[in-house]
């Protein structure tokens, strides 16, 4: 484990959406047992985007607080990860780099391999920052998850949105060498250019991500990384916060250790949080994970976290973070409650709306309803131009 000059996460910031669909209301009208949702895959509710809501919105106002706390002079890199990107050519970053008003000499891009690349997009940050200790970069990962109303991905949906700044000597989790790599072509999830929605076979999915994880952590090992009893807790990447059982399960069975369940909890348990109750927000869903469990968990100070980012495709990486002494006081607990809490519920006939809209792509001018109460909104399509602004 190098951890001669300590760079890692400095501050780590989420933001969700104006709006909840709850799994009851989702049960209630597809007919589904309550339990299939709150015991067989653990989840609760999830995140849906108003109108006037994207990846961009979200992911300016997770970044937002941090540049209000830090400053923005140091920051000389955006990387902007996301599978839901809004455009192919123009990064959703260089939007979020004008609504904070970040400085012009600054390089900003964004990033794309499934639920992964919020890891990615961590990793090269890491390596500029090593590269020149004086910068910092900011990493946003913003995504809105969406399948088809009515298909069995329907209920593991979200949107959230995390960022993160990462730096030298970080005040609360320095990330190690070495990573634990794995690459294997499998189509579990995808969505073709044309597709506004995910294609996802879950079953083949779940198998990916075991076989996945088993291979990055034999490459960790391989690359001389720590015992797997070293570490306190688990941040798995989790499309449902199940998974993260079934993850952690096979991790201990493959290592030959006891798959005692009182176990699992305890390693992952407070991880789980802020996922059950936002779902499924791809790229930024283990970093959810992580302000979970430093949001809930015990005192975690000089503690070891693994992380095991998936995504689909698939890659996937095993890596570990020390949490740094005095991390508490730069937590942003309240906050992070309070933008689960400030949600409004909408039934299901609203959730559907919201769900099949689209921009005509006609290039005329498309004003987007005035509906949510965040910092900042996507105000209309405009010959074919995407319209930001601050509330
Ligand atoms: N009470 C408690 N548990 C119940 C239940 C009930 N009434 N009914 C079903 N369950 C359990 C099942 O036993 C199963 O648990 P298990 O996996 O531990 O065996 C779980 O609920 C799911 O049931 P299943 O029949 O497998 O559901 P499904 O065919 O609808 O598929 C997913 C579930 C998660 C695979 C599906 O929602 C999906 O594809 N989601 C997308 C996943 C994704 O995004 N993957 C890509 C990124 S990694």
């Amino acid at each position: 484990m190098t951890q001669d000059a300590a760079i890692g996460i400095h501050d780590l910031s989420f933001a969700t959406t104006e709006f909840v669909l709850t799994h009851q209301a989702l049960a209630a009208h597809d007919g589904t047992d309550i339990g299939k949702y709150h015991v067989g895959i653990g989840q609760q509710s999830m995140s849906v985007p108003a109108a006037d809501e994207d990846i961009v919105t979200m992911g300016a106002a997770a970044a937002a607080p941090i540049t209000a706390r830090h400053g923005t002079d140091q920051i000389r890199t955006v990387v902007f990860a996301t599978e839901t990107s809004i455009d192919q050519s123009k990064a959703a970053g260089v939007y979020v780099h004008s609504l904070l008003g970040l400085p012009s000499s600054a390089r900003v891009v964004e990033i794309k391999q499934a639920c992964y690349a919020g890891t990615a997009a961590l990793q090269f940050a890491l390596g500029l920052v090593r590269r020149d200790p004086s910068q910092r970069v900011l990493v946003i990962a913003s995504d809105v998850s969406k399948y088809d109303l009515g298909s069995p991905g329907e209920p593991t949906q979200g949107a959230a949105a995390v960022a993160m700044l990462i730096a030298a000597d970080p005040a609360l989790v320095r990330i190690e060498d070495p990573s634990g790599l794995y690459t294997a072509d499998v189509m579990d999830f995808w969505r073709p250019n044309y597709r506004d929605t995910a294609l996802v076979d879950g079953h083949e999915s779940i198998n990916a991500y075991l076989q996945a994880l088993e291979g990055s952590w034999k490459d960790y090992i391989e690359q001389g990384g720590r015992a797997l009893g070293e570490f306190s807790a688990f941040c798995y990447h989790q499309p449902f916060t199940k998974m993260a059982y079934k993850a952690h399960r096979h991790l201990l069975h493959v290592c030959g250790h006891d798959t005692d369940a009182a176990e699992i909890t305890r390693a992952i348990g407070h991880t789980t949080a802020y996922n059950t109750v936002v779902g499924n927000s791809y790229t930024a869903s283990m970093y959810l994970a992580l302000a979970s469990l430093l949001d809930h968990g015990e005192d975690l100070t000089d503690k070891a976290i693994g992380f095991i980012s998936y995504g689909s495709g698939s890659v996937a990486e095993f890596f570990a973070g020390t949490v740094v002494p005095g991390y508490r006081e730069h937590l942003r607990t309240a906050e992070h409650q309070e933008a689960v809490a400030r949600r409004k519920p909408v039934d299901y006939a609203r959730y559907g709306e919201l769900h099949e809209r689209s921009f005509p792509a006609d290039g005329g001018d498309h004003p987007v309803p005035r509906e949510t109460s965040g910092p900042y909104r996507l105000a209309a399509l405009s010959r074919h131009k995407r319209i930001y602004e601050v509330r």
